[in-house]
């Protein structure tokens, strides 16, 4: 077991059909009854039963408290609660608990515990405490996935398979011994000889040259300038290695039982902590965990991006899950504040609008004790007196009455906007023109834009199939594969409008800069490029001639083919272009030089519309959200007023949640949620 484990990912299998753990919209949350006396169970399940609760994760953290010393096993407690949820038809999604391994593990073997850049090795106490290149922790892991699997793989309540929890939260990144064998093996598998390896990250600065493979080790230490191709290929070795986990549970639990298997991902706005992109086809269905930050004015624009995105990785595949949301304050922020009255089912109803056919939250009963003690549940500590249990109980309700809109699909968007995280890793490291830069503002800057006017976009990975889009953003892309850019070239050219934002192109896949200045893979199709950059400093503003200013970012940009539409008219700068357009044919690129207020992107984003002919789902003030899910024979338009006032919009048909006929309009009282079956 002295071996490290190799990340190397098969490719994915083609996507089988999915049976879905339960009828209509899955409802439920995380239950960890080895946390509750057996008496509770049973409250448990009458008040699950309440509130229509339909399935529930089991077993997240419960490694130690079956395999309570190395090879000795207590299901006693595991398979009473099976048969007792069982016996109430509520389906299981059993997890594999291998997020955290048992004391006993840790302390026979505390070098499974990750360790930092800085060579500090995590003591046990924290979750995901475990290298994934660790041979030991995988033969532990798997051999307990086994028994699990075989104990349960064939019972009927099982119907969903968690594998461990939230992978590379809490283990990121292991810059151990291991790891760094394990990084070597995975740079051979991808360069196969040290001469292109060293070509690749440009090893000749700094007289960085390897000449064995010994002598690369991950990007260790605070020097904090790494070489950055080098750090992107640590980035892609840590999911793959992560992945490789995932892979080697599935492939154990698939051994005993035909139910689906997924993990729960962390898909939001910006980087992501690995590839999800790369995993989705390895799930049988995508699943996410969404909290909102209750310090963010827009949380319920951030929450829908992170839906459109979950439906960007699930392409074809859909419904997704999600596996996790909250009811209420998390316990992981600065100030960890109640949701207002109504907020769970809009939170909830927002995810379903937006291609869930499950919400599920983190968890069902608050824990007393331990590091979760404040988190939120559906059935808080305050009991079943609580505003929190009346909103799940209707929220349950909610559920089956629009239960009929379970298998169908969002209707397909003419927006995307592109993201990578590839290029999110790349902005936020190393020595960068603006070193507070990051992967997420702009893409939900041109994401809100849409929103506010209830106009459907997805959010897709570098590999999604562009054509059926008539407007493709690429916000802060900074890093391009030569594949991806020529599809976006060809965006504009089949009649489409492309819209390409500072920093986006200007490195290639290794993260090298693609020479003749900027933005280098799109600059042709731009008719614009850059060649210097003009970063302002704190407090500093540049003043534009539509009447509005941008912070941080500012270019000096020339025209070759495009014409100005914006122009700088302070500083050094003045009287050049910011935002630029091409006509190109029937379509259009744009260049979008510096980070817009959010009235100028509303601008540019209003002639996009009108120039690619983009229809809104409905009309509507910002702040009402419109998604339509559509089925072979109906279609659902799901309404949301995230606002104080009352609005009306207009829809005819049923509507589901009251029961009620509409015609020709639906009205939104402040904060409710509308569901019309359209006729
Ligand atoms: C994550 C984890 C859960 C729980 C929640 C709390 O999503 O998966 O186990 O810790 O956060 O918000």
């Amino acid at each position: 077991m002295t071996e490290f484990v190799r990340a190397s990912i098969p490719p994915p299998p083609a996507p089988a059909p999915l049976t879905w753990p339960t009828d209509g919209i899955s409802y439920g949350g995380d239950y960890n009854p080895e946390q509750w006396p057996r008496e509770v169970w049973h409250e448990d399940v009458r008040l699950m039963r309440e509130a229509g609760v339909s399935l529930v994760s089991l077993g997240i953290f419960a490694w130690g408290t079956v395999e309570t010393s190395d090879g000795v096993r207590d299901w006693s407690w595991l398979d009473e609660v099976v048969e007792l949820l069982h016996g109430n038809g509520i389906a299981i999604d059993l997890a594999t608990p291998t997020a955290a391994p048992p004391s006993w593990l840790l302390t026979a073997h505390p070098e499974i515990a990750p360790v930092l850049a800085d060579g500090y090795r995590e003591p046990p106490g924290g979750r995901n405490a475990w290298c994934p290149a660790n041979p030991v922790y995988r033969h532990y892991a798997l051999r307990h996935v086994e028994e699990l699997a075989s104990r349960y793989g064939r019972h009927p309540a099982v119907r969903l398979w968690h594998v461990g929890n939230e992978l590379g939260g809490g283990n990121m990144r292991c810059y151990c011994d291991l790891s760094a064998a394990g990084f070597r093996a995975w740079l051979e598998d991808r360069y196969g000889s040290l001469d292109a390896l060293n070509v690749a990250w440009g090893t000749a600065q700094w007289g960085h040259r390897f000449g064995t493979w010994e002598e690369i080790d991950p990007p260790r230490g605070r020097h904090g300038a790494p070489n950055p191709s080098m750090f992107l290929d640590f980035e892609r070795y840590s999911s793959d290695a992560l992945l490789s986990q995932y892979l080697a549970e599935k492939e154990v639990i698939e051994r005993h039982s035909d139910a689906p298997v997924t993990t729960n991902f962390m898909v939001g706005a910006g980087a992501q902590v690995v590839d999800y992109a790369s995993w989705a086809p390895h799930t049988a269905v995508v699943a996410n965990d969404h909290y909102t930050l209750v310090d963010d004015p827009y949380r319920e624009q951030e929450l829908a991006f992170a839906g459109d995105r979950m439906r960007g990785i699930s392409a074809g595949r859909r419904p997704w899950l999600l596996m996790e949301h909250s009811t209420g304050s998390p316990s992981w922020q600065q100030r960890n504040r109640a949701k207002d009255p109504g907020e769970i089912g809009r939170n909830a109803l927002a995810h379903v609008a937006r291609g869930a056919d499950g919400v599920l939250f983190f968890q069902w009963r608050a824990s007393r004790a331990g590091a979760e003690q404040f988190h939120s549940a559906m059935l808080p500590h305050s009991g079943t007196r609580s505003r929190i249990w009346r909103e799940v109980v209707e929220l349950g309700g909610h559920l089956r009455a629009i239960a009929e809109v379970a298998g169908t699909r969002v209707e397909p968007a003419r927006a995307a906007i592109v993201v990578d995280d590839a290029a999110g890793w790349a902005l936020g490291h190393g020595l960068k023109p603006h070193r507070g830069l990051r992967y997420g503002p702009e893409l939900r800057a041109w994401h809100r834009a849409l929103w506010d006017l209830q106009v459907l976009c997805d959010v897709v990975p570098r590999d999604a199939d562009l054509e059926g889009y008539d407007l493709v953003v690429v916000p802060t892309l900074l890093v391009v594969d030569e594949d991806l850019a020529a599809r976006l070239d060809a965006v504009p050219r089949r009649g489409g409008t492309l819209l390409v934002t500072y920093l986006s192109g200007a490195c290639d896949e290794r993260n090298q800069v693609i020479p003749g200045g900027f933005p280098g893979a799109f600059r042709e199709v731009l008719g614009a490029w850059a060649d210097e950059f003009y970063p302002l400093q704190v407090g500093e503003r540049a003043t534009l001639d539509d009447g509005s200013s941008v912070a941080d970012w500012t270019e000096r940009v020339h025209l070759d083919g495009a014409e100005a539409v914006v122009s700088y008219t302070s500083g050094s700068l003045a009287g050049g272009p910011a935002v630029t357009r091409r006509q190109v044919g029937r379509g259009a690129a744009w260049y979008v030089s510096a980070p817009l207020e959010p009235a100028a992107v509303d601008r540019v984003t209003a002639r996009l519309l009108a120039e690619t002919g983009i229809a809104r789902t409905v009309e509507a003030p910002p702040g009402v959200e419109a998604v339509r899910r559509v089925g072979d024979d109906r279609s659902y338009l799901f309404l949301l007023n995230h606002t104080g006032d009352e609005h009306t919009v207009a829809a005819t048909g049923t509507e589901l949640l009251t029961g009620t006929d509409v015609e020709p309009r639906v009205t939104l009282p402040p904060g409710t949620v509308r569901v019309v079956r359209e006729r």
